[in-house]
């Protein structure tokens, strides 16, 4: 595929990057877009240097430097919009958005999360998972909407809760589904599969009652 077909996507990232890393992988492989940006809210994120080993551009736009929210968030849409991307995706950027870049990145902002939401919104997901005793656990992607981890879902994968399972353990099963779901839905994307409209996804031209379910997609 020729660079002109791909889409162009800027990443968001806190950490590790290891959703961004599956996103870089993919990307060399067939996916198809254009990573124009990595932005971090934190210098000393390690997702930054991954970029950079992809030859990506990495920014840092660090939250500390502003009193207000809505300042920061005003600076990032335009460190963001200097690389005209047509996908913004959260790949671990923790940090709430206030409604104006939400609305400014409306139907074109992923965020992926790990849980089955609507369960388990917000921090600390695994252990509130085994504090509970569920014995299902897994990730999700989701168009983002002003509501903390909420907005239409696209696709989930479900992992078991295993005995003996401990946060962290339970976190790497989880990050093994998160990485093939995030590629999967910006693929649906950028092929021009997967949109919102009107508070509704739709894939393929079909509303989405449900959100895809990755168990269910052949693979
Ligand atoms: C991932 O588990 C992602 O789902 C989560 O942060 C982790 C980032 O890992 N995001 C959230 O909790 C958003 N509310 P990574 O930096 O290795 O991709």
């Amino acid at each position: 595929m020729t660079e002109a077909k791909k889409l162009p996507l800027v990443v968001l990232i806190s950490g590790g990057g290891t959703n961004l890393q599956a996103v870089i992988d993919a990307a060399a492989n067939d996916l198809p877009v254009d990573i124009r940006a990595v932005i971090s809210n934190r210098g000393d994120a390690f997702g930054l240097e991954r970029a950079r080993r992809a030859g990506i551009a990495t920014r840092v736009l660090d939250h500390r430097g502003f009193a207000e929210r809505t300042d920061y968030d005003a600076a990032l849409m335009d460190l963001i919009d200097g690389f005209k991307p047509e996908l913004l995706i959260l790949a671990g950027f923790m940090r709430i958005l206030s409604p104006a870049f939400v609305q400014h990145y409306q139907g074109r902002m992923f965020n992926i999360h790990p849980s089955l939401l609507p369960r388990y919104r917000g921090l600390h997901t695994h252990q509130r998972v085994l504090d509970a005793g569920d014995e299902v656990h897994g990730a999700s992607v989701h168009f983002v909407t002003e509501e903390l981890d909420g907005g239409p879902l696209i696709i989930q994968a479900q992992v078991p809760v295993r005995p003996g399972d401990d946060a962290d353990r339970l976190a790497a099963r989880v990050l093994e589904k998160e990485h093939v779901i995030y590629p999967t839905a910006i693929r649906w994307f950028a092929e021009g599969r997967l949109r919102l409209d009107g508070g509704t996804v739709y894939l393929n031209g079909q509303p989405l009652e449900a959100p895809a379910r990755l168990e269910h997609l052949g693979r």
